[in-house]
């Protein structure tokens, strides 16, 4: 076997792993709980935006990047509530690119605030875009966010193709709303190169009532091998989507089991919810709160102990973690993806 030097080996990268031996890579960092949207699956009830103290500050944030990229996170996304609705967005992306070991930095926006920025994005060589989209029909879309901005969405996902963004858009699943656009949602991915992922829906609704019905990702992969030209898994380590190959398209489609929970085995990210609390799984309550403890004070190693701590006791599955939540798993919970960063 041939010595690589020392400097080059992969050993000398440091590796974050869980209670279960699970790597974890890759943060979600929720930079805002406010969105200019109001989509019925993921909107908090009522009024409930934080406090601008309440919310990391950016100087907070660079600061638990930096520590998170010297411990083995090396994929940072950006989500909300809407990134691009808080100031000082870009320049904070910026900061964030700059960080020595951060490989890939990515972004989950609504598009409705992308236009202006899409240059920016491109000079930081963002390494995905995922744009919400979950309908072609303009007043679909008006009911499901509230505004009515399809058309602007839709130039802006054609814009950031030609600055060549690698290009994902997610759909989440609605029974009886989208559900007869499914198949038209995937031939976006025919002529173009980007990814059209289906998301089961998950109970984040803010206790709206929101109801999953029952389009999961079985009866998701039956619909699309039925009606779509042949299809083929695609075998990618660690992502959270089942993604395909469709005879023909330039794209690919993924499903999302989120409700189903079938990725956790491999899960390699934690989150940062935008009130500084870390959670090792969607589906818990946050299991240390960042926020106290660098407002208090707190050192690097400190904090970095504090996170080993929280992996070396994560829960095997989404199931196990819904179990363990004070509200009694998810029945009546308030949760909303707006607040947990999706
Ligand atoms: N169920 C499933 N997906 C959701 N998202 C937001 N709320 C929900 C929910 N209740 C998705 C949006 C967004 C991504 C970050 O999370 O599609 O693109």
């Amino acid at each position: 076997m041939s010595q690589r030097p020392a400097s080059l080996s992969a050993s000398s990268k440091p590796v974050l792993t869980d209670n279960l031996g699970r790597v974890i890579n890759y943060v979600r960092l929720a930079v805002t709980d406010r969105c200019n949207l109001n989509c019925r699956y993921c909107r908090p009830k009522g009024p409930c935006n934080e406090a601008r103290s309440e919310l990391l500050s950016y100087e907070e944030l660079e600061r638990l990047t930096r520590l998170l990229v010297g411990m083995g996170i090396n994929k940072v996304r950006i989500t909300g509530g809407e990134p691009l609705v808080r100031h000082g967005m870009i320049s904070f992306l910026r900061r964030l690119r700059a960080i020595a070991g951060l490989e890939q930095l990515a972004l989950t926006t609504n598009a409705t605030l992308l236009q202006p920025h899409l240059e920016a994005l491109r000079e930081l060589r963002l390494s995905g875009l995922n744009i919400s989209l979950d309908t072609l029909s303009r007043e679909r879309f008006a009911a499901i966010t509230g505004q009515d901005l399809l058309a602007e969405v839709l130039a802006v996902i054609e814009a950031a193709l030609q600055v060549q963004i690698p290009l994902k858009l997610n759909a989440v699943v609605q029974e009886g709303i989208n559900t007869d656009e499914l198949l038209d949602l995937a031939r976006l991915a025919a002529a173009r190169p980007i990814q059209v992922r289906f998301i089961e829906p998950m109970p984040f609704d803010g206790g709206n009532g929101f109801v999953a019905g029952n389009w999961n990702l079985a009866r998701l992969r039956e619909h699309f091998q039925a009606n779509l030209p042949p299809l083929t898994e695609t075998p990618l380590a660690g992502s959270t989507a089942q993604v395909f190959r469709v005879a023909g398209f330039r794209g690919t489609i993924g499903l999302i089991g989120g409700f189903s929970r079938c990725f956790c085995a491999t899960c390699n990210k934690i989150r940062i919810t935008p009130q500084g609390m870390m959670k090792t799984c969607l589906y818990d309550e946050g299991v240390l709160d960042l926020k106290a403890i660098l407002r208090g004070g707190a050192g690097d190693e400190e904090i970095a102990g504090l996170i080993r701590e929280c992996l070396g006791r994560r829960q095997v599955d989404g199931f196990a973690a819904a179990s363990r939540r004070k509200d009694g798993g998810l029945a009546g919970s308030c949760a909303s993806m707006a607040t947990i960063g999706g």
